[in-house]
């Protein structure tokens, strides 16, 4: 499928397509979930997170992390990412953020993590789970009517402690695909993007040209951001739940994995620094 873009064409992956590539930062692939999951419960131990299980799908966990500031009274902010499994470089990103972060950051944030929703699709390379759902989708559904996936299902079932997790803000790391071009969205309670929704466009804009203004999606995109577009996505969820902001960042799945590895791990850095008191 060809799409037109103001930019340039690009080339869409049709739907059965698995999107994997070599990851030598981690020497593997990208779809290596056994690879991947050895070294989150090693980055756990080494660093002190807690480790949770919210659910199964596919016979798969769902991991979530949280990790205490040291001060009671610090910020509690969300990282998730991997609910689209032809986007590998935001779990990638998010591990390697993990495991480099320097300690005194770590320490000034009550942090949580989902680092990887959907299993399924990340070890297949494909977009959708393995039942042909979209785990990013349904969190709202009186906004599209969509229902929610299997994932979705046991993260709707955590509510509480997840809405607590992401009270101070939450991230969700994603790729398009499709795109050669980099751009964020964001979800904020002003009439404009804040400091730190041009924050994460900038640092995503460091690593690749940002998409060109006009219609992405359904969405209209302004200087590298869509700002306050509702959809039944997570990070809306969250959002609606009273998280004082949410953004959803996209790496241009069309470029090198390393590069977008390490956008992704300078936009979890940003986010959490952003958030340090
Ligand atoms: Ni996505």
């Amino acid at each position: 499928m060809l799409l037109t873009t103001a930019n340039r064409d690009v080339q869409a992956p049709e739907a059965d397509q698995a999107c994997i590539w070599p990851n030598p930062l981690f020497g593997t692939h990208s779809n290596d979930w056994q690879a991947f999951q050895r070294r989150l419960l090693a980055v756990c131990a080494a660093r002190g997170f807690l480790l949770e299980i919210l659910g199964h799908t596919d016979h798969e966990p769902i991991y979530a992390l949280t990790r205490r500031a040291r001060r009671k009274t610090a910020r509690s902010i969300l990282v998730a990412s991997g609910f689209h499994g032809e986007e590998p470089a935001g779990p990638w990103g998010l591990l390697h953020a993990l495991e480099t972060l320097d300690m005194t950051l770590l320490d000034a944030v009550h942090l949580s993590a989902l680092p990887l929703v959907n299993v399924s699709g990340f070890s297949q390379g494909r977009r959708l789970n393995h039942k042909g759902e979209n785990p990013n989708r349904g969190f709202l559904p009186l906004l599209d009517g969509a229902p929610a996936s299997e994932e979705g299902a046991i993260l709707l079932r955590h509510q509480a402690r997840l809405v607590r997790y992401g009270r101070d803000g939450a991230l969700c790391c994603h790729e398009d695909a499709a795109r050669q071009r980099a751009y964020i969205y964001a979800n904020e309670r002003g009439d404009a993007p804040s400091p730190l929704a041009l924050k994460l466009r900038n640092c995503n804009a460091g690593f690749f040209p940002l998409h060109a203004d006009g219609a992405i999606d359904g969405c209209l995109l302004a200087d590298g951001i869509v700002f306050n577009h509702p959809d039944s996505s997570f990070e809306a969820w969250l959002f609606a739940h009273g998280a004082t902001h949410t953004y959803c960042t996209e790496t241009p799945g069309q470029c090198a994995f390393e590069d977008r590895l390490l956008a992704n791990a300078a936009m979890v850095s940003t986010f959490i620094e952003h958030h340090i008191s």
